[in-house]
Order: structure tokens, then sequence, then C-alpha cells
């Protein structure tokens, strides 16, 4: 089924059949290059997947910027903002992944709902959610791992710990640091692909350790700082009768602006949870456990972030929690600061997974564009022996690592979240346009009320979209514009399907 058939530009707009994505999606791919997957992920190691890649930088780091500028002690509301966003996108996702079940995630649903142009702009950006995203943590992680080290008396010369470059967002500039290299970001991402390319099921089980300990070190968090909670932390003080929405102070500056605008900037602790969607073809039973997977991790992390939430802001005034480590000036407020090595090292891991799952996803995004011929056939080689995408691994990998070589990290970060946003809204509405389009498809996991879910999920993260910068829209912007020229010079003429119809 393929909607082109007249005229250039309605090319652009041809979709794959969903016959052909779950043919390929069942399919032995049997020739030596292109071995199949190996579907070795159950519901659980899915669910710890989404754990390991949504709990992060989000919650270890951005909660206390959220909470000082933007939204006071109602940083707890502004994650259940946050979370609400998501839920409705995860319960496209949800659909989509158990109906279509192959590694490309939001591309490959955009390109049996809206078409090639739209899938490869969608996979194109995905590359600021994963490739980006994975860069930005690092650059945190290697913050946190010479503050770790500094600990134990080992200080780390910061010429080799930070980023050559610095960015200054007011005027534009670009300026050097006097640094050399950053080599723990480097380091972390090096160890993370080879541990990728060495396959999916070490890599889930490796998360799987990872996972248990940022949990274990949350709820001692949770469990050390809840009896030292006090209400009057949550009762702002130039208004003790409203509780925990400061008075507004200007946009997005406390008052419900400043929950909205924190929502904006906490969203980048909910990013993850799509990232599952690309393995998958590495599902054991993907129909049933793809939703699982999914919705599992985000609630899990949505009570997580919620508990924090309000626990941090009520053993801290908010308007001390602006710094990189808001867990760490809790646990000190509260005097148990012998406990901060251990939060490190917590941190530590939690960043650490969602490295590896966001390089696990991109190399999955870019083989399934490489299998479409979008992008040059060898990103589609799988690995005879390891059964990975290790091509792409490598090629993700490399750019990464040297990249987080070179960037700060605050360049980075909105960029991220809003490349993430733009693909949940064409997500949410191809799920529509799917259910319009082929609405006998089976599918084993259905959104309820998508009349409702659909433009309520594509608004919501519009509505988050528009929170960010101006400056974030136009990186936006530019980076798309490179993506249309890329596939006008190469995608459009190597595009399989479109050779095979002869267009
Ligand atoms: N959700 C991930 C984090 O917070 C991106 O680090």
């Amino acid at each position: 089924m393929t909607d082109a058939s007249t005229g250039s530009l309605a090319n652009f707009w041809e979709r794959k059949s969903t016959a052909d994505l779950l043919r390929e999606a069942a399919r032995a791919e049997g020739d030596a290059a292109t071995p199949l997957f190996r579907r070795s992920l159950s519901a659980l190691q899915l669910v710890t997947l989404g754990i390991g890649g949504i709990i992060g930088a989000g919650i270890f780091v951005l909660t206390g910027h959220a909470a000082a500028a933007n939204a006071g002690p109602a940083v707890t509301l502004s994650f259940m903002l946050g979370a609400v966003a998501c839920a409705l996108a995860g319960l496209c996702y949800a659909e989509m992944s158990s109906t279509v079940p192959i590694c490309g995630s939001a591309y490959t649903y955009a390109y049996a709902t809206l078409g090639e142009l739209i899938a490869w702009i969608i996979g194109w950006d995905l590359i600021l959610e994963y490739a980006v995203g994975a860069i930005a943590v690092s650059v945190g992680w290697s913050g946190y791992f010479v503050s770790f080290m500094r600990d134990f008396g080992l200080n780390l010369p910061s010429q080799f710990t930070s980023a050559p470059l610095a960015y200054d967002a007011n005027t534009g500039a670009w300026s050097s640091t006097g640094a050399v290299i950053n080599i723990p970001a480097m380091a972390v991402i090096v160890c993370i692909t080879t541990l990728l390319v060495i396959g999916i099921r070490e890599s889930a089980r490796f998360t799987s350790f990872v996972v248990a300990v940022k949990l274990v070190v949350i709820a001692l968090f949770l469990a050390a700082a809840a009896s030292s909670v006090t209400l009057a932390n949550w009762v702002t003080p130039s208004n003790p009768d409203g509780l925990l929405i400061p008075p507004n102070a200007g946009t997005g500056v406390y008052g419900w602006s400043g929950v909205v605008r924190g929502a904006a900037v906490v969203f980048f602790a909910y990013i993850g949870f799509d990232a599952i969607s690309t393995a998958a073809q590495e599902a054991k039973r993907p129909e049933r456990d793809m939703p699982i997977g999914i919705l599992g991790s985000l609630v899990i992390c949505a009570a997580l972030y919620v508990a924090v939430g309000f626990v941090l802001t009520g053993i801290v005034p908010y308007d001390r929690l602006s710094v990189p480590d808001p867990i760490a000036v809790g646990i000190d407020a509260i005097g148990i600061g012998w406990l901060g090595p251990f939060i490190k090292l917590g941190i530590l891991f939690g960043l650490t997974s969602v490295i590896l799952i966001m390089l696990l996803a991109q190399p999955r995004i870019f083989r399934a564009m490489a299998h479409d011929g979008l992008l040059p056939q060898v990103a589609a080689r799988i690995h005879p022996r390891f059964q990975t995408p290790y091509v792409s691994t490598i090629f993700s990998g490399t750019v990464a690592a040297v990249l987080a070589g070179l960037l700060p990290i605050g360049l980075v970060g909105e960029l991220v979240s809003i490349g993430t946003l733009f693909a949940f809204m064409v997500v949410s509405i191809g799920t529509l346009v799917l259910r319009l389009r082929d609405p006998d498809l089976p599918r084993p996991f259905r959104a309820p009320a998508i009349w409702l879910v659909s433009p309520a999920a594509a608004a919501t993260s519009l509505f988050l979209m528009l929170g960010l910068p101006l400056d974030t829209w136009i990186r936006l912007a530019v980076w798309l514009a490179v993506g249309l020229a890329i596939y006008a010079v190469y995608g459009r003429r190597h595009s399989r399907l479109r050779a095979r119809d002869g267009v």
C-alpha cells in the first residue's frame, strides 16, 4: 500500500505499508550480512532498560535548577505535568511499538503513517535525542567523576577533564577555555560502545545492575530524608499562605507560569522511555512486552521523581537548590554528609545507564534508515556473531566520543528536549493517522480514548516546546534544514521504497 502515484511532490508522502513492516519484523534476513537480531529481552528487562534510560541528569541535576529558578517547591507539580505529557505520548508509543515492533521507533512509525519525508525528518531529528543526549549526559558524567575522585583525594587535571570550547548563550560567541580535551567523557562513551557491540544481552545485564544501584541510592535518600521534611519549606517565605507555589515574579519565574516552565526544564528527566521501542526486534514478545516496558518504566520513574521533588524541597529552602548537585546539598542539610560519596557513585552509575540506552537507540535508528536505503547500506550490517548493528554502533560511538571531548554541556541539553518533544508530537499524530488509515490492523495494545489521547499528547508536547527559548528553536530549524539537504542529495535517490515503486 503506497500513496505515491502521481507527481514528484506526492512521492515524498509515500508510506511504507504496515504489511511490509510486519513482514520485516517477522522475517529472518538470512544473508550473512544481515542476520537476525537476537530476541532475548523479557518484559522485566525492558522495564529495567526503560528505567536505565530515564533516571539520570534530569533528576540528579536539573531538579534543583527548576526549583530555584522556576517553580519553587512546586517543582513537584512540574514533575507531575511532565509525567502527564509523557504518559500521553507513552500510550501512543506503546500502541505503535506493539503494532509495528521493529527497531526504528518514531522513524518507522512516521514511515508507516505520514510518509517518507516526515520519516526522514524524524530519523534525523532523533539524532538530537539520542546521540546529542548521550554527549550531554557524558559531559555531566565527567563532572561527577572528577568530583567523586576528589572525595578520595585524587585531583584530576582540569585541562584533561573539561571542554576546550565554551559557548555564551547570551552573546552567541564561542571561546577557548584553556582545557585540551574532556577525557572522562570520551572514555565512558568508548567503554559503553564496546559493550553495545558485544551484545544486547550483556548490555541488558549490565543495565540491570546499574539500575539496581541507582534505585538503591534514590531509596536511601528518600528514607534518610523523609523524616526531616518541614512544612515551612513548602510554605514560600514571601507568600506565607501559599503552599508550594511562590508568587509570580515574571513569565516562567514562579507562579503557575513557573510551574509550566519548570515542566519544560524537567522534561529532560523523562527522556528515555521511548528509547526502548528501538529494541522491539530484540524483545521476546514485543506485542505484549513493549507496552509493559514503556508504560511500566514511565510510571515508576514519575512516582520516584514526584517523591524526590517533595522530599528535596521539604528539607532545603528552594532558593538554595540552584547547584549542580542538589541531592548532595539535601544530604548535607540533614547532616548525613558521609552518604555523599555513595550518592555520587550511584549518580555515576545512573548517568552511565542513560548514556548506554541512548547509544543503544541511536544505531538502531540508523540501522532502520539504512535498511530502507535512506542511509548507506553499511550502516544496516548486523554482526554475524554478536548480532548487534555493529557498524552503526561504532560510528555513533566514535562521533559522540569526539564531540563529548570537545563540547560544553550547556549548549546541548535544551536541544535534546526540543528534538524529543518534536518526535513525540509526530508519533502521537501518527498513531491516530494509522487508526484511521488501517483500522483493522491487529493492535495488541490500544491506547484508550485515542481521539482524546493523540491530540492531547501532540498538544502537550507542543506546549512544552513553546516553553523553550528561541535560540533552541533556531538550532532545531538549522538542524532539520541540514537533514533535508542530505535527504535531497542522498536519501531521496537511494530510497528502496521509491526504487521498488519506480518513483
Ligand atoms: N532522562 C535522562 C536524564 O535525565 C535523559 O539523564
